[in-house]
């Protein structure tokens, strides 16, 4: 018999910036300005994250592209390994994420990659709080998960590797 398993996420969506609190408005903001320092001449597609930590710290990266695709890195992944490194053992709270397509000269949906949702989750795993993660959406909305949790449904985990009990 072949059963079904259901996967719940809820998913916040904010009609614009200006209705999110306003620490998260200016952490989008800062997203968005990061998207200026991406360096992105392949795919012309420019990134920018934005990471408040509980010191009040703000961390932003941006995507940075090379000449051998596969050695370049995305902007969530850039800000948030610069995290680890700079500011090891502040926990982080919440991460925004912007895009931005200069043809269109506008801002763009910016969907965390699978690669990326793995790393964050990583770093959510090992502090004792859930990271909230705040997104550009479509037609200027904003769409919030909790944590990065939600947004990687049938995860893997250590306890599959036996690592954890
Ligand atoms: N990119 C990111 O920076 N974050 C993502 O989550 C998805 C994609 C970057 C990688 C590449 O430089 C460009 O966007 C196009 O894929």
């Amino acid at each position: 018999m072949i059963q079904t398993l259901t996967l719940h996420t809820v998913v916040r969506v904010y009609d614009s910036l200006l209705e999110l609190p306003t620490d998260e408005q200016d952490l989008l903001l800062k997203a968005r300005e990061a998207c200026d320092t991406a360096y992105a001449p392949y795919s012309n597609f420019h990134v920018g994250a934005a990471i408040l930590l509980a010191d009040g710290t703000v961390v932003i990266g941006s995507n940075q592209e090379n000449l051998a695709y596969p050695s370049g890195l995305c902007a969530e992944r850039t800000a948030v390994y610069y995290t680890g490194a700079n500011h090891k053992g502040i926990p982080i709270l919440k991460i925004a994420v912007a895009a931005f397509q200069p043809s269109f000269a506008k801002y763009m949906p910016a969907n965390p990659c699978g690669a990326c949702r793995q790393a964050l989750l990583e770093y959510e795993n090992k502090q004792p709080t859930p990271i909230r993660v705040i997104l550009e959406g479509e037609k200027n909305k904003v769409y919030v998960v909790d944590s990065v949790e939600c947004l990687l449904p049938l995860r893997f985990k250590a306890e599959f590797m036996g690592l954890v009990e």
